[in-house]
């Protein structure tokens, strides 16, 4: 079979960020350029020629399009086989589960996760390796490298595909296999929790659920698992088909971009527990009665409770957080006499712990949440486990975590996103907070006072390897804290996030959501790093 080695020149902006590159549908669509940062992959990740890898995307628009494109380059390539969710469709978590079943070499996600989509929207790529996992750094660093020097790629003609119909199809010298998306990860969710406990809470009168898919990925999954094998009543999932724009919903779970689901929650029909994933089912919001669970909440309860779960039942060997994500697991994780470990933002810095058996549970503020079943956050996996959590305690979502809170105290949070659209200037504010590190300490702020400041790095226990610049902390003596970095996963200008936290002791009262309880820290922060000043922008584009 013909294998074509295409001329190409490199593209300067193909460094992969937080999750994968993401770019704009419209930069992706430019010739050669999905077809070179493949390349630059294949080369850069080792030699699948005779392997089997696995492919999906989150259904966006570009999808089809872009596995087309997969296939030519995987065939040119030498990979043997590649398995794909029926459609072109795989969640990220079920693509990560069908890795590590099928002893794939690694794995291709098409998804720009939260990301609009649509022709003006983003378009994204993540690969993730033989553990289900998100390439490290070491191994994104070598992709960018690579395409930064990439004069050819190699394609093979693969000829007509039915992405609809089951089973093993020969594409030019590869095969491609068409697996059901939802079966082998609905199975992993049927031995983690007790479907029967949480059969008869979901059959319970009156005991009310809404998953909102948000026209994205996860809509299918829901239906099959909550609805066909939990019983819960029919159109309990919203939002459950999969459109190419999301039907012009923001698939971001989280109090603004589902702002429907809270209003729901907080009205006089509220239901029981709402919730919702985003875009390629990584992602989970929880919502209790009158309250959104925050992120970092959530993981602590979640680990607080394991052992009620039957997946967790023997125990947690360790737990770990993103370092924005508020300090609520690790006074969890103290209690328990486990291990903590605070790791940069992005779910690849979690894969080693996990892989050494050194943690079970895991999460970012972000609204990911999962743990040693898989390799990827899990949206789903989430709205189960708190489905579980109630059935197994009585206590509604609300309960848990006001309970929670009169034990440990509870640690508020809030990430104001500072939109900044010259790169550079956002690039002066972090610089100027670096400089200004040793001079912190001892400083007034916001009614108490700085005790240390410092530039967070990374030192990973398992592999020894280090990351530097994973963003800016200031501890505060009242117990606060903030958190300055840059996201990585925009595809225009500059986004500035602030992250932060208040303590409440377990006795004081612990009224109010996180915005309200933590904006006067947002000013201070916002006027300690003179964000204004340098970037001329004065107000956070986004308060979440
Ligand atoms: C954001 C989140 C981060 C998450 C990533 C991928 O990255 O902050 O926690 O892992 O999306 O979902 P950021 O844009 O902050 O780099
Ligand atoms: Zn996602």
């Amino acid at each position: 079979m013909d294998v074509r080695r295409i001329p190409t020149e490199p593209f300067d902006d193909q460094r992969p960020g937080t999750a994968g590159l993401r770019r704009k549908v419209r930069r992706f669509r430019q010739p050669h350029y999905l077809e070179n940062f493949l390349q630059a992959v294949f080369d850069a990740a080792g030699d699948f020629r005779g392997q089997v890898l696995v492919a999906g995307g989150d259904g966006r628009f570009w999808n089809a399009e872009a596995l087309a494109v997969l296939f030519r380059v995987a065939a040119g390539n030498g990979v043997r086989r590649m398995i794909v969710g029926r459609g072109g469709m795989l969640s990220t978590p079920a693509a990560s589960h069908l890795i590590r079943t099928r002893g794939a070499a690694g794995g291709f996600l098409l998804t720009a996760s939260h990301n609009p989509g649509g022709p003006d929207g983003d378009f994204g790529v993540k690969f993730d390796t033989a553990n289900g996992g998100q390439a490290p750094e070491s191994l994104t660093d070598a992709v960018w490298r690579r395409t930064l020097e990439l004069r050819e790629y190699r394609v093979a003609e693969v000829g007509r595909l039915d992405l609809d119909r089951p089973g093993v199809q020969q594409a030019g010298p590869m095969e491609v296999e068409i697996v059901d998306p939802v079966a082998d990860y609905a199975a992993l969710m049927e031995r983690l929790f007790d479907f029967d406990r949480i059969r008869s809470l979901l059959a319970s009168p009156g005991f009310r659920l809404r998953f909102d898919a948000l026209n994205a990925v996860t809509g299918p999954y829901a239906v099959e698992i909550l609805e066909r094998r939990l019983g819960a009543p029919p159109g309990s999932v919203v939002n459950a088909v999969p459109l190419p724009d999301f039907g012009g919903l923001h698939p971001d779970p989280n109090p603004v971009d589902a702002a429907h689901l809270v209003d729901w929650m907080n009205g006089p029909d509220a239901g029981d527990l709402a919730a919702a994933s985003d875009g390629d089912g990584d992602r989970n919001m929880i919502v209790g009665r009158g309250m959104v669970v925050s992120p970092g909440d959530s993981l602590a309860v979640l680990a607080e409770h394991a052992g009620k779960v039957p997946g967790y039942a023997a125990g947690l060997a360790g737990v770990a957080r993103s370092m924005p994500t508020t300090r609520a697991v690790d006074r969890v994780a103290a209690d328990l006499g486990i291990p903590c470990y605070e790791t940069p933002t992005g779910w690849r810095y979690f894969c080693n712990l996990l892989d050494a058996g050194l943690i079970d549970l895991c999460g970012e503020e972000s609204f990911g949440t999962s743990s040693s079943h898989a390799r990827e956050k899990d949206g789903l996996w989430a709205v189960l486990f708190w489905l579980n959590l109630v059935a197994a305690t009585g206590r509604p979502v609300t309960r848990l975590v006001e309970d929670h809170w009169r034990r440990f105290g509870r640690h508020a949070f809030c990430r104001h996103d500072w939109f900044i659209p010259d790169g550079e200037a956002a690039a002066r504010v972090m610089a100027g907070l670096e400089e200004r590190l040793a001079t912190l300490a001892g400083q007034e702020i916001a009614g108490t006072r700085v005790t240390t400041a410092d530039s967070f790095t990374y030192l990973d226990p398992v592999d020894g390897s280090a990351s530097a610049g994973q963003g800016i902390r200031v501890f505060l003596e009242d117990g606060a804290r903030l958190v300055y970095r840059l996201s990585g996963t925009g595809t225009e200008g500059a986004t500035l996030r602030i992250y932060l936290e208040r303590y409440l002791a377990p006795d004081a009262s612990h009224a109010g959501d996180g915005p309200a309880l933590t904006a006067s820290l947002g000013h201070a922060a916002a006027e300690l790093a003179r964000i204004g000043e340098l970037a001329g922008v004065h107000e956070p584009a986004g308060v979440i």
